[in-house]
């Protein structure tokens, strides 16, 4: 009985409620609409920011790459050391330091490297060219007097331009992190006469010395003391590891 009577009044009251709240559901729309306006406007807005914004960065960063980069390409001068650990010595982990100086000439695309009077006998003192345009590599040993030339070997001399880079990225700290020594043995095989052949670089360091040709000896062995008497070794560096390289053979 009670139910019966219930239900009518609850359907009033509902159907009551909701035609007053009709006029109320239909003003959102036209205010979400402004609101949705606006929203839009400061969205336009900030992604106009955004890409003025990246213009003027992609312009401070073209002038400053600009700048920069012709102020250093003439930055070709460089003098360099290394620390590193000399496993070729009878000592175990005996820490040494080279020194050299590094000549890059990006255009002509060769590298000339001045390896002075090592301080506690780490080979002869050297003026070294890697010619890339001719790819061919020419050591003047200085303490002898002679040249000594092989085909550049680009898997331990970097290009001038990735050697460039190496330097200039360590050049704040003027010294690269401590690094290690490979050896590599060459031996003495013909004289050579025609030197005009080597190019104009290399034909400026060698003239006027006796100049002769190596080939690479292909060898894993440690060279011992007594076979070590008859070959010199120039250390230098052309990438980040230290090399020596024995010219066996001297005559
Ligand atoms: C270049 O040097 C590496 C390391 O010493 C050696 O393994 C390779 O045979 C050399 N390549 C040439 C062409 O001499």
């Amino acid at each position: 009985m009670g139910e019966a009577g219930g239900i009518p009044s609850r359907r009033g009251t509902t159907m009551r409620l909701t035609l007053h709240c009709r006029p109320q559901e239909e003003r959102p729309p036209i205010q979400r609409y402004k609101k949705g306006g606006s929203v839009g406007g400061v969205c336009y807005l900030s992604m106009g920011m955004v890409v003025l914004l990246m213009g003027l960065v992609f312009a401070s960063v073209y002038i400053y790459r600009y700048f920069f980069l012709a102020q250093l390409a003439r930055d070709n001068f460089f003098h360099c050391g290394v620390l590193y650990e000399d496993s070729l010595s009878s000592q175990a982990h005996t820490r040494m330091e080279l020194e050299e100086d590094v000549k890059i000439y990006l255009e002509e695309n060769y590298e000339r490297i001045n390896v002075p009077v090592p301080q506690f006998g780490g080979g002869d003192p050297a003026d070294i060219i890697h010619d890339f345009q001719r790819g061919l590599t020419a050591y003047h040993d200085i303490s002898l007097d002679k040249c000594y030339v092989i085909e550049l070997n680009t898997t331990i001399v970097l290009p001038p331009r990735n050697f460039w880079e190496l330097l200039m990225n360590v050049k704040r700290g003027t010294y690269l992190p401590q690094t290690y020594i490979i050896q590599e043995e060459m031996v003495v095989t013909e004289h050579v006469s025609d030197k005009e052949a080597l190019g104009s670089f290399i034909y400026h360091l060698c003239s006027g010395k006796d100049t002769y040709r190596l080939r690479r000896r292909a060898t894993r062995r440690r060279i011992n003391k007594r076979e070590a008497k008859n070959c010199n070794a120039i250390r230098h560096f052309e990438n980040t590891f230290v090399v020596e390289t024995l010219i066996c053979g001297v005559v």
